[in-house]
C-alpha cells in the first residue's frame, strides 16, 4: 500500500467510531426487524449480502455486533471495493476483531469463515469495481449495503446494477450518505467560497456528488425500489476529541485541500483554483484549521442521511 493508501486506512478507522455514533438508529431497527421477517419466512435459507465499497469491512463487523443478523444462522457476506490493498486490511481488521467478539475465524480461498454457538458467516472479499463485480453475482442477494459510498458513483447505474441482483423483496441499506452541508466552527470568512468549491468538486461525471442523499429517494424509487425507512445521520464532530476525532479532522481537511489543488479542478462558477485570491483563501483557511485542531477547538458537521428500501 502507498502512504496515500495507508492515510486512507486510517481515516476509515477513525470514522468507525464517528458513524458508530452517526448511524440513524429507527432506520437500523427497520432493518434488523425485515431481516427477521425474512429468516422466519424463508427457514433454512442463508442470507445473501453484498457490501459494495466496503472498504476494510466496518459495517459488517458492526452489523455481526450489533446483533442486527442474529436472526440468521448461515450468513453469505460477500465485500467489493475497488482498492487495491484494502481486502488484506479487512482481513487483519477481521483477524482482530473476531476473537474479541466471540468467533472462531478459518481462513477460506477468498476471506474466511467465522463460526460462534452453530452460526456461520462466510466472508469473501473481492477487490473489483462495483459494476464488474456485481454483474458475477447470481440475483439472490437479499440485501445490498452501500456505505458512505453512492455518493462516488454514478447513482443512477450503480443502483440499477445493484437492484437487479435482488431476490424478491430484497432490501438495499445506504446508511452515510453524504448530503450536501458541511460547516465547521468557528466560522471563517472563506468559508462559504471554501466549502462551495469542496461541494463542487465532488461532482464529476462518474459520482453523483454532493446532493447524492437527497437523490437516492428518487433514484431509488425510479429502480423500483419503495422507501421502508430513512433518516439523518449527521457526522458532528466536537471538542472536547475522543482519540479517534485528531485523525478523522486532519483526514477531513486533507479531503478539503486535496480536492481543491487538484490539478484540472475548478472551484464555484468555473473560478480556477489556480487564481490567486482563491489560494490565498485557501492557505489562511487551512492554516486556520489546522491550528483550530491542533488547540482542539475545531468543530465539525456534515450532514449524511441512511435509506433503506425495499424491492416492490
Ligand atoms: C468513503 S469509502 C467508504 C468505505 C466503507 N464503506 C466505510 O464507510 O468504512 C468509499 C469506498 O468505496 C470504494 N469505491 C468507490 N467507487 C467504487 C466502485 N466503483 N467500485 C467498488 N468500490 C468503489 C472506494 O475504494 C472506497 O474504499
Amino acid at each position: 500500500m502507498t502512504r496515500h493508501d495507508e492515510r486512507f486506512v486510517r481515516y476509515l478507522e477513525a470514522k468507525e467510531p464517528v458513524d458508530d455514533h452517526a448511524l440513524h438508529r429507527p432506520t437500523l431497527a427497520r432493518l434488523n426487524d425485515l431481516l427477521e421477517a425474512r429468516a422466519e419466512s424463508r427457514p433454512g435459507k442463508p442470507l445473501r449480502v453484498v457490501s459494495v465499497g466496503a472498504g476494510t469491512g466496518a459495517m459488517c463487523r458492526r452489523l455481526l455486533s450489533w446483533g442486527v443478523f442474529d436472526s440468521h444462522d448461515d450468513i453469505k457476506f460477500v465485500m467489493v471495493d475497488k482498492q487495491e490493498g484494502l481486502a488484506d486490511r479487512a482481513a487483519a481488521a477481521f483477524a482482530r476483531w473476531a476473537p474479541a467478539a466471540g468467533w472462531e475465524a478459518t481462513p477460506t480461498k477468498n476471506g474466511f469463515r467465522i463460526e460462534r454457538h452453530g452460526r456461520r458467516v462466510e466472508l469473501t472479499y473481492i477487490t473489483g469495481d462495483l459494476f464488474d463485480a456485481t454483474s458475477l453475482l447470481p440475483r439472490a442477494l437479499d440485501l445490498v449495503i452501500a456505505h458512505a459510498v453512492f455518493d462516488l458513483l454514478p447513482l443512477k447505474r450503480a443502483t440499477e446494477s445493484l437492484v437487479s441482483r435482488l431476490t424478491d423483496r430484497g432490501l438495499v441499506y445506504a446508511p452515510i450518505t453524504f448530503d450536501g452541508h458541511t460547516s465547521f466552527r468557528p466560522a471563517h470568512e472563506a468559508d462559504d467560497r471554501i466549502l462551495d468549491a469542496y461541494h463542487e468538486t465532488m461532482r464529476a461525471e462518474d459520482h453523483n456528488g454532493s446532493t447524492t442523499g437527497s437523490d437516492l429517494f428518487s433514484a431509488f424509487t425510479s429502480a423500483g425500489l419503495s422507501l421502508v425507512e430513512a433518516g439523518g445521520s449527521d457526522w458532528v464532530v466536537h471538542p472536547p476529541y475522543d482519540d479517534h476525532a485528531p485523525a478523522f479532522l486532519d483526514q477531513i481537511l486533507h479531503f478539503v485541500e486535496q480536492s481543491l489543488t487538484e490539478t484540472g479542478n475548478a472551484g464555484v462558477d468555473g473560478e480556477s483554483i489556480e487564481d490567486d485570491e482563491f489560494q490565498t483563501d485557501l492557505d489562511s483557511w487551512l492554516r486556520t484549521r489546522h491550528r483550530q485542531l491542533e488547540t482542539e477547538s475545531l468543530t465539525y458537521i456534515a450532514h449524511n442521511v441512511d435509506v433503506l428500501a425495499q424491492l416492490d
